[in-house]
């Protein structure tokens, strides 16, 4: 076979891989960790209230498989998940509710709609991750969201959002991670803007064949520091917050998924952490 037939073949190939490949199916893959999220949320309600959290409120959930995993762990767990957008919730209601048992499923409930305008049953827990409640860019409408979400909490809850940050949050920079031997993962800090703190974060996936899948996913949020969400959090009525730090592998100097209580934390260039806000009224 000539060279230019043997590129025409991989470039056949290369069209295919991409077009094979679903978003909702990399995002999950590459992003989401509900196994390693749920017993840290449990930990964190139980350090409060001393009891499970049997209620969870899935805010920006996307394809809602935290939701899922929830009502999969106990016959008394139940969940909400709201997203704006339909096409996540119906890939979910679709590849993930799809698969749980129907005593599972019909604990479980999406709802299409704005986090700021959906009232239900208070739960026990409300978490925002991903960094999605970022998308509030100004003070006042991120107090609104927090207000809310302080709203539709029980007299005993739990807020529990993740944040990042660190020198290298602050960059323009591209990190690439290779996700089950199978694709590349690319969280792509496109932009940041010292002033105002705003960023336009991409998430890129490659595949082996060379193409890509560009700008899967698009972000523009504002880099929040955590005493700037803990006051807020303060000012929307949770009577304490906390920080969840975490270790590090001594081996590899690298953060080993294991997140603590912590009151002070050492310098660190990429960082992710949990803030818990608490209401008990
Ligand atoms: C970063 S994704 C989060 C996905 C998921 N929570 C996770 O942990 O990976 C952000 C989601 O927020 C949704 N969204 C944005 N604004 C929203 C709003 N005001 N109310 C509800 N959902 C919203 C988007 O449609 C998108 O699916």
């Amino acid at each position: 076979m000539g060279r230019k037939q043997n590129k025409r073949t991989s470039r056949r190939r290369a069209v295919a891989m991409v077009k094979r490949a679903d978003k909702h199916d990399l995002y999950q893959r590459a992003v989401q960790e509900p196994d390693a999220d749920i017993p840290l949320i449990q930990r964190i309600f139980r350090s409060q209230f001393s009891r499970p959290a049997r209620t969870l409120r899935e805010d920006f959930c996307g394809t809602a498989l935290l939701a899922c995993r929830w009502v999969e762990k106990s016959s008394e767990n139940r969940a909400w998940g709201i997203d704006l957008d339909p096409n996540p919730l119906e890939w979910g209601r679709v590849h993930n509710v799809g698969k749980l048992r129907p005593d599972q499923a019909a604990r479980i409930k999406l709802i299409e709609g704005d986090v700021l305008d959906i009232g239900h049953k208070s739960v026990d827990v409300t978490v925002a991750f991903n960094f999605s409640y970022f998308l509030f860019r100004e003070r006042a409408s991120l107090l609104n969201y927090l207000t809310r979400a302080y709203s539709t909490l029980n007299s005993e809850g739990a807020l529990i959002l993740d944040a990042y940050g660190g020198a290298d949050a602050q960059r323009t920079i591209e990190e690439t991670r290779e996700v089950d031997d199978d694709f590349d993962y690319v969280w792509d800090q496109h932009r940041f803007d010292p002033i105002h703190h705003h960023v336009t974060n991409f998430i890129h996936f490659e595949f082996s064949d060379g193409s890509r899948m560009k700008r899967a996913f698009h972000y523009d949020w504002r880099l929040w520091s955590i005493p700037e969400i803990r006051e807020l959090l303060q000012e929307a009525g949770f009577y304490a917050s906390e920080v969840y730090w975490e270790g590090t592998d001594r081996k590899t100097g690298e953060g080993n998924d294991i997140f603590s209580r912590r009151e002070q934390a050492p310098d660190d260039p990429a960082w992710i952490c949990y803030i818990a806000g608490f209401r008990r009224s």
